[in-house]
C-alpha cells in the first residue's frame, strides 16, 4: 500500500449501504424526437461487502442503471449516493475524486492496445497529480499480484487470453483502491473455463478486499456462482430484488430458472497464497497490506 493513495474505509457495520440509488430514472431523446424511458424509479441499496447480481434481458436497462452508480449516465430524476455522498450534487471535480472509488470493468475490457499491461493498470494512477513514480509502480505490481498477473507487467493486450485481458481490466480498476466495482457483462465474451477464472478473481477481490461489486449480465450462472444477492430488471424497472438463496420464492421468470439450476462447484481463487514475501513469513504480503485498508 503506497503512502501517496488515499485508502477506501472499512466496510462499515453502520447498516448504511454503499450505494443508495432513490426513485432513480433515466430517459433517452430518440432521433425521431419522442423520449425513451431506459431506467424508472429505480430504488436499490447495496451493502459494504455484497456482491449483488443485475439480471434481465437485453435492452432491460441493465447497463444504464449500473452507470447511473458512477454516473456515466446522469439520472433525470432521483439521487445516487456512495460512500454517502449524493453524486449529483457534486462538483465536477469532486466528482472525479468520487468516482476513484467506483472501479468498473466491461466485456471488451477497454484496455490501451498501445501500452503494456503495467501503464494499463497505471493509467487512473497518473490521472491523478501528485502521485510519486514510485508509489505507482508499486501499487500497479500489488495488483498484478492480486489477479495472479505479475509476470505480464511488461506484456501487451494482444498478447494476453481473453481471461487475462479481463483480469488486468480488474486490476486497472482496483488500482485506485475502490469501495465498488462495477463489472457490465464481464465474462459474456469469455468462454467457460476462462469465465471461472474471472469469477474467482472477482470472488476473490470480494472477499479478501471486501470491495463491494455490482455485476450486471444475462448468464444465470455468473449469478449463481458469484453472487450473495439478485435484482431483475424488465422494461427499465427493478421488479424484485432477493437473496440468491431466495430465489426459488421469487416471481419473475428468471428468479424461477435460477432457482432450478443444479449446484455449481465453488469458485477456487487462481493463487490460493499471495505472492511470497521471502524475508519473513510475518511481513504482511501486498494482499495483506490491501485488505487491511478497505
Ligand atoms: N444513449 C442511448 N440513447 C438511446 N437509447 C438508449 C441509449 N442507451 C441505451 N438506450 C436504450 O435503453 C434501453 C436499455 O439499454 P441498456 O441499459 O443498454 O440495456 P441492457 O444493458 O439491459 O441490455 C435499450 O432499449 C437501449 O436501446
Ligand atoms: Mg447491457
Amino acid at each position: 500500500m503506497s503512502a501517496s493513495t488515499t485508502p477506501t474505509p472499512a466496510p462499515t457495520a453502520s447498516g448504511i449501504p454503499v450505494i443508495q440509488l432513490t426513485g432513480v430514472s433515466r430517459t433517452f431523446r430518440l432521433p425521431d424526437g419522442s423520449a425513451f424511458s431506459a431506467v424508472s424509479q429505480a430504488d436499490l441499496s447495496v451493502q459494504a461487502g455484497e456482491v449483488l447480481g443485475i439480471i434481465g434481458k437485453s435492452g432491460a436497462g441493465k447497463s444504464t442503471l449500473l452507470r447511473l452508480i458512477n454516473l456515466l449516465e446522469r439520472p433525470d430524476a432521483g439521487t445516487v449516493r456512495v460512500e454517502g455522498k449524493d453524486l449529483t450534487a457534486l462538483s465536477s471535480q469532486a466528482l472525479r475524486q468520487a468516482r476513484q472509488g467506483i472501479g468498473m470493468i466491461f466485456q471488451q475490457f477497454n484496455l490501451l492496445q498501445n501500452a503494456t499491461v503495467a501503464d494499463n493498470v497505471a493509467f487512473a494512477l497518473k490521472l491523478h497529480a501528485g502521485r510519486r513514480r514510485a508509489d505507482i509502480e508499486r501499487r500497479v505490481q500489488e495488483c498484478l499480484a492480486l489477479v495472479g498477473l505479475q509476470d505480464k507487467a511488461k506484456a501487451y493486450p494482444a498478447q494476453l487470453s481473453g481471461g487475462q485481458k479481463q483480469r488486468v481490466a480488474i486490476a486497472r480498476a482496483l488500482a485506485p483502491h475502490p469501495a465498488v466495482l462495477l463489472c457490465d457483462e464481464p465474462t459474456s465474451s469469455l468462454d467457460a473455463e476462462t469465465t471461472r477464472e474471472v469469477l474467482a478473481t472477482l470472488a476473490d477481490v470480494n472477499v479478501r478486499l471486501g470491495v463491494t461489486i455490482v455485476i450486471v449480465t444475462h448468464e444465470l450462472s455468473v449469478v449463481q456462482a458469484l453472487c450473495h444477492r439478485v435484482a431483475v430488471m424488465h422494461g427499465g424497472r427493478l421488479v424484485e430484488t432477493f437473496n440468491k438463496a431466495d430465489a426459488g420464492q421469487g416471481t419473475s421468470v428468471l428468479a424461477r430458472e435460477l432457482a432450478a439450476l443444479a449446484p455449481v462447484a465453488p469458485l477456487v481463487p487462481l493463487q490460493p497464497s499471495p505472492p511470497s514475501v521471502p524475508e519473513a513469513a510475518s511481513t504482511p504480503t501486498p494482499l495483506e497490506q490491501e485488505a487491511a485498508h478497505v
